[in-house]
């Protein structure tokens, strides 16, 4: 079934847990979100990135994710991920989401907050839910492979407590992507992550937190960033490394036993399903911090 971001926040916030946002974009990726979802009894959110218009139009994962969630015993919320027009936003809404994050971060603040606002009356129309962000995480979602590395790298900008008082309150947001650390794309080394300004924010500001970035991050770090208010993880480039990483090595293996081997396109997206339902599997259970399944 299809819940918005608003009640899959709440369900994340009464059992002190996160819930797993996994960029889908590809049929494999769709498919093995809401099998980890109904097989470990945790929601999750499938999300498609304005960015991702390229890998899978908006007109077409729409139908797919829909359909195939409307069907689906898991409580799944269907979000729009970076969104940085208002009509694109509107589209997705009309297509079926059941969440949208408004990406002003690059804006100045007023902007980001009027901009923000539009997008919470949109959603209020819809029964959507609305996450936006404030402060920078410099890399962008889907942007250049080779972006990424530190936050100081990626020209990071943490968001400000005081300011996301103010923010929160003049948007009317459900939930407040935080830059602390985190990046988009691969990290150089191991990410070192600020919780002292998450729980400066959580203190101020009664409302989900959500944490971009979330792939490479270590199980123990997830822990901790649950313990400071995350309340949504954002996961995708580590998932689809390990899926390519994965076909790669399927492939050498056929190979190595006969170099005249046939590798087809299934045997490829087989292996690439089977390595998501695995990484979707691990994550989902760290992100739930112990509670119990809820399905
Ligand atoms: P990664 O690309 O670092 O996994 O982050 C995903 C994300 O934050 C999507 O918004």
């Amino acid at each position: 079934m299809i819940i918005s971001l608003r009640d899959i926040c709440q369900i994340a916030e009464q059992n002190n847990m996160a819930v797993a946002a996994v960029n889908a974009a590809s049929l494999e990726a769709i498919r093995a979100a809401i099998a980890v979802a109904e097989q470990t009894g945790y929601p999750i959110i499938i999300q498609h990135a304005e960015v991702h218009e390229s890998l899978v139009p908006l007109t077409t994962v729409a139908p797919i994710v829909t359909s195939l969630a409307e069907r689906s015993s898991a409580q799944i919320c269907f979000h729009l991920d970076h969104c940085e027009h208002l009509s694109y936003a509107r589209r997705a809404l009309d297509l079926g989401f059941s969440g949208v994050m408004f990406d002003g971060s690059a804006l100045p603040y007023e902007k980001n907050v009027e901009f923000s606002k539009a997008a919470a009356d949109m959603c209020a129309e819809y029964g959507a839910g609305l996450e936006c962000e404030l402060g920078s995480m410099g890399s962008r979602e889907g942007g250049d492979p080779s972006e990424g590395g530190t936050a100081e790298e990626a020209g990071a900008v943490y968001t400000d407590p005081e300011l996301a008082e103010d923010f929160v309150h003049s948007t009317g947001l459900d939930a407040l992507a935080c830059s602390f650390g985190t990046v988009h794309g691969l990290y150089k080394g191991e990410p070192k992550l600020n919780f002292d300004v998450l729980r400066d924010i959580r203190s101020r500001v009664n409302v989900p937190l959500v944490m971009h970035g979330g792939s490479g991050v270590s199980d123990e770090d997830n822990l901790q960033a649950i313990d400071a208010g995350i309340r949504k993880i954002n996961y995708y480039t580590y998932g689809v490394k390990y899926a390519g990483e994965a076909v790669r090595k399927m492939v050498a293996a056929c190979e190595e036993q006969n170099s005249d081997a046939v590798v087809y396109w299934h045997d490829m997206t087989t292996t690439a399903y089977e390595t998501l339902v695995d990484t979707f599997e691990h994550i989902v259970r760290n992100f739930a911090n112990g509670a119990e399944p809820l399905a």
